[in-house]
């Protein structure tokens, strides 16, 4: 696809750290007396991940991890690639994985139900800044926070990428040919 041009902006970075605001104090009341480990996924999150953290004010840690999910809509979830794992120990902690955004949730499925569960954590939950319901394949996956819900469209901006292009763009903004 050559050629390709943003659209309209859907979310400004206003909207979206007012948002960030918003859960960041919910996490907050919702994580007391936890030892949170908040893990950001590599690109796509790394934005969000910031205006989230800044607004959680609780002892937490960070960490990262680069996880691709391959294959079609009718391969299970266990088809994800750790391209780059964790550095710390989660074993009895409590983690909040910050996500860009949910499409299948194929990706996210395999980290919470398989991966994170294997490594021992004592809770997971998700915050993810957009969620894309449209065309969802994991059953049962519940998203505990959610920034915006978007249509249908390819997104780009504020950490989401079309071909690596587009992360830098300081607002949420989606293809149009
Ligand atoms: P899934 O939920 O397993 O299908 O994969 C979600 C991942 O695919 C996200 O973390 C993004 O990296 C990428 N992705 C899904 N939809 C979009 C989009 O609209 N724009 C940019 N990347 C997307
Ligand atoms: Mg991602």
């Amino acid at each position: 696809m050559a050629g390709e041009t943003v659209g309209k902006i859907l979310f400004t970075e206003e909207q979206i750290r007012s948002r960030a605001r918003e859960l960041g104090q919910q996490i907050t009341a919702d994580y007391q007396d936890c030892q949170l480990v908040v893990v950001g996924t590599l690109n796509g999150a790394i934005m969000w991940m910031c205006d989230l953290v800044k607004n959680i004010d609780l002892d937490l840690r960070l960490d990262f991890i680069s996880a691709h999910s391959y294959g079609s809509g009718t391969i299970s979830s266990g088809n994800v690639n750790i391209t780059k794992d964790l550095e710390m120990d989660v074993t009895g902690k409590d983690v909040l994985i910050v996500e860009d955004i949910v499409d299948s949730g194929n990706t996210l499925s395999f980290l919470k139900n398989t991966y994170f569960d294997n490594k021992g954590a004592r809770s997971v939950r998700i915050c993810t800044m957009l969620n894309k319901p449209a065309r969802r394949e994991a059953e049962g996956l519940t998203l505990d926070y959610v920034g915006f819900t978007v249509e249908d469209l390819f997104i780009v901006g504020y950490g989401l990428d079309f071909d690596q292009k587009y992360r830098s763009l300081p607002y949420i903004s989606y293809l149009a040919e």
